[in-house]
């Protein structure tokens, strides 16, 4: 049988023991460098029209398109927990869209009546985002209007720039206090800041998604928003994963041309984007941990490969400490609701 002794006087002289400030659960929280609070959450919410049943979204387990009465109870959930802030994404049925996305400017759309009823029942006590992107509401499901080009059909920016200036304006005369604007349409953020301001929206602000990759991970998203497209995919708007200098003149540009917040989309393959961003910018940045990022881990919980609060909570801080200020989460509200955090 094996002993140990414990010698009068230290095996080494340690300069330095870290684990002393890890001693217990007290010294722990004292020194710990990174805090979540519940003010550096944004809830997304998916609203839909008409006063239909809440409509879960298998891919997005926990997570359903609500009618306009339906996110209203949800956002008093969210408030009760602390979280003010939302951000809307209006989902159509098919028929309702057409291939120039003219549903996306409609002042009676979900998103706009949504806006309007947050804004009657909670005032100023909450912060509304709105998405402002054509995916949801062109039959194609392409982030901006397509055109027949010479060599085949082509996502033609500066068209896509009107479309989307005119869903923004309809965000904002609902009531937003920011349009983020998540179609990587080149000059998009200086377009709307110049039609907002034309139309005396000039307090209206814009989180731009400065940074967004063209991801795998947005999968759960697009079954949830119906905006998948129907031919081709999003490399030609979205950026090359394999890019991170390309983000910093992402970032600058829309800074330039008037963003108030940045965004890094995905987040949790991208913390290095969100680190090298962090000290190039003053403006707020915020992460989203997008829907397949949400779904990676709700599958690994339910396999039973790992212990789901533990995980989100190393998820959430993890972003956190990367230099984000905001963080745009599908796990906000049951991780504080469930005290993970
Ligand atoms: C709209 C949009 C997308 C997401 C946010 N806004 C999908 C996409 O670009 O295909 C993804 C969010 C998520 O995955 O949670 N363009």
């Amino acid at each position: 049988m094996l002993e140990l002794k414990k010698p009068k006087t230290p095996l080494q002289n340690l300069s330095s023991r870290p684990r002393r400030l890890r001693q217990s659960a007290a010294l722990r929280e004292s020194v710990a460098e990174t805090h979540l609070r519940p003010a550096d959450f944004i809830a997304p919410f998916f609203v839909m029209p008409g006063r239909g049943p809440a409509e879960p979204v298998a891919a997005l387990p926990g997570v359903s398109r609500l009618c306009v009465d339906d996110f209203l109870r949800e956002a008093e959930r969210a408030l009760r927990l602390g979280v003010r802030s939302f951000l809307l994404f209006g989902v159509l049925p098919e028929e309702a869209k057409d291939p120039l996305g003219a549903s996306s400017a409609d002042p009676e759309g979900p998103v706009p009546r949504a806006l309007r009823a947050a804004r009657k029942a909670f005032g100023e006590e909450v912060v509304l985002y709105t998405d402002v992107c054509l995916c949801a509401h062109t039959t194609h499901g392409h982030c901006g209007v397509i055109m027949e080009t010479p060599r085949g059909p082509r996502i033609d920016n500066d068209l896509s720039l009107q479309r989307l200036a005119a869903m923004a304006l309809a965000h904002a005369e609902a009531g937003a206090d920011f349009v983020a604007p998540s179609d990587m349409m080149d000059g998009r953020v200086a377009y709307i800041r110049r039609a907002l301001d034309q139309a005396g929206h000039t307090e209206v602000g814009i989180l731009s998604y400065a940074v967004k990759y063209a991801s795998a991970f947005y999968g759960p998203f697009r079954e949830a928003a119906k905006s998948a497209p129907s031919f081709g995919d999003r490399q030609s708007y979205q950026m090359d994963p394999r890019n991170a200098r390309e983000a910093l003149k992402e970032a600058h540009l829309d800074e330039a041309e008037g963003a108030d917040m940045l965004m890094v989309k995905p987040a949790l393959a991208y913390l290095d984007v969100l680190a090298r961003l962090r000290p190039t910018t003053t403006l707020p940045l915020v992460a989203y941990n997008v829907s397949g990022e949400y779904a990676m881990l709700k599958a690994a919980a339910r396999a039973g490969a790992l212990d789901e609060a533990r995980a989100v909570r190393e998820v959430l801080f993890a972003l956190k400490r990367a230099g984000a200020d905001l963080i745009v989460s599908y796990h906000a509200l049951e991780a504080l609701a469930s005290g993970w955090l």
